[in-house]
């Protein structure tokens, strides 16, 4: 396993281009490996994760072409090929989830598998609705490895019980091949990614209100794309930035879609000062060069993360949570359970880290209630092998005091391979 020491940091100046969005890039990925002709996609995500997509697409009979960061997928036309290997999905619960439902239609036999974490995350959520729409799914107790027996599916109406991208793509990908028109509702907003990639490879999809609406018997033709940087990514250093009062943070390239950038609202709240300095809109994702400086917090109490606002944060809560002891008034975060059952207990590994790192807080099933004005030290992180816990708390180390050690430091590699080599550009440490 391997350790990362952060030191203290004095400031964070300096300009960063983003890897490759991970949510798109496995949406590119994953309906280039079914369309006809040849996707060039540039800006591909460097994270483990979507490259489990793009391997899984190899093994369904697509020709990936991986030249670092631009990739060249040639689809099967719309005809999956048997696999002769297990799909392995690796850490990733985006691959296992959303490619569950996009080969579910196909008459093949199916098993997906994947690492020791992702075989703990719930899978009941994309069973029962791909089972409505006919698809015979085989799970272990509601967990990978997970058979499917393909075939022909029919369209449902469909409401997320959950707010969860991952099981709305599963449904959208299942329905653009399925019989009928397939209609889905979700309890909250969640990022639109598939919406535009379905788009851009061709297919029609509607909206009445608050009902997205995708007929069967779609086919998809191959696009050429950059992927625009990753907003979760860049989340760590926007974090980063608030803890300094002199930082200057320039981010080009960016990714802003508005289902994604909730977290710019609350980095102005927690006193940044965001300027965006050009946007531009392709296949319907945004993306632009934001500069980031600090200035006094907005908010006058205790920032609330609650509801809505919780799912649109979800992959950020991790850092927001490892920087709010620093911050003024606290954060509180709450209905954030989902955070249970992502790559680690999210909420139980920042919270034992928060503590090594000697931070008073409440735990709640659901949240985090953290004071602000608190002073941390240097720890012993551990990881627990998730991402996004190594990166949070490479950041909450910045500014304690003493140097901090990250185990299993290496797990950044899954959504952001580049992640300790930025944070010593950026912060001289
Ligand atoms: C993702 C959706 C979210 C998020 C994950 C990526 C996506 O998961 O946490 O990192 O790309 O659709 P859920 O769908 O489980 O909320």
């Amino acid at each position: 396993m391997a350790t990362q020491i952060v030191r203290p940091a004095r400031t964070l100046q300096g300009s960063l281009l983003l890897p490759g969005d991970k949510s798109i890039s496995h949406r590119y990925a994953m309906l280039a490996g079914l369309a006809e002709g040849t996707t060039r996609l540039s800006n591909f995500s460097t994270g483990a994760d979507p490259h489990s997509s793009l391997a899984c697409m190899a093994a369904l009979g697509a020709k990936v072409e991986d030249k670092g960061t631009h990739i060249e997928v040639t689809g099967t036309g719309g005809q999956f090929h048997q696999p002769t290997v297990a799909l392995d999905c690796g850490n990733s619960g985006s691959t296992m989830r959303m490619l569950s439902g996009l080969i579910a239609p196909h008459p093949h036999t199916f098993t997906l598998i994947g690492d020791h974490s992702l075989t703990l995350r719930p899978m009941e959520r994309i069973r029962k609705p791909l089972s409505a729409m006919g698809a015979k799914m085989d799970l272990v107790e509601g967990h990978a490895p997970i058979t499917i027996h393909g075939g022909p599916l029919k369209a449902i109406d469909f409401e997320t019980p959950i707010p969860s991208a991952q099981v709305k793509t599963a449904v959208l990908f299942a329905g653009f091949q399925a019989e009928g028109t397939t209609s889905l509702a979700e309890s909250i907003r969640t990022r639109d990614h598939s919406e535009h990639a379905l788009r851009a490879f061709g297919a029609t999809l509607t909206r009445k209100d608050d009902r997205l609406f995708i007929a069967g018997g779609q086919k998809l033709t191959a696009i050429e794309a950059t992927v625009p940087g990753d907003l979760s990514s860049a989340a760590f250093f926007l974090c980063a930035a608030l803890l300094f009062p002199d930082a200057n943070l320039i981010l080009d390239s960016l990714g802003m879609n508005p289902t994604r950038s909730a977290l710019l609202d609350v980095v102005t709240l927690l006193g940044g000062k965001i300027r965006v300095l050009n946007v531009e809109e392709k296949h319907g994702e945004l993306m632009g060069t934001i500069q980031v400086n600090t200035g006094a917090p907005v908010t006058k109490g205790q920032l609330e993360i609650s509801g809505a606002l919780t799912a649109q944060l979800i992959d950020e809560l991790p850092v927001l949570a490892a920087i709010a002891p620093y911050t003024q008034h606290g954060i509180l975060i709450r209905d954030a359970k989902e955070l249970r059952v992502k790559e680690s207990d999210r909420i139980d590994l920042v919270a034992r880290n928060l503590r090594a790192m000697g931070a008073t807080f409440t735990e709640h099933e659901d949240g985090l209630d953290i004071p602000g004005g608190q002073k941390l030290h240097g720890a012993t992180i551990d990881s627990g092998s998730d991402h996004r816990i190594a990166m949070a708390f490479a950041i909450a180390a910045l500014r304690a005091e003493g140097e901090t050690e990250i185990d299993g430091a290496e797990a950044a590699g899954i959504s952001f391979p580049e992640f300790f080599s930025h944070l010593k550009e950026l912060c001289g440490n």
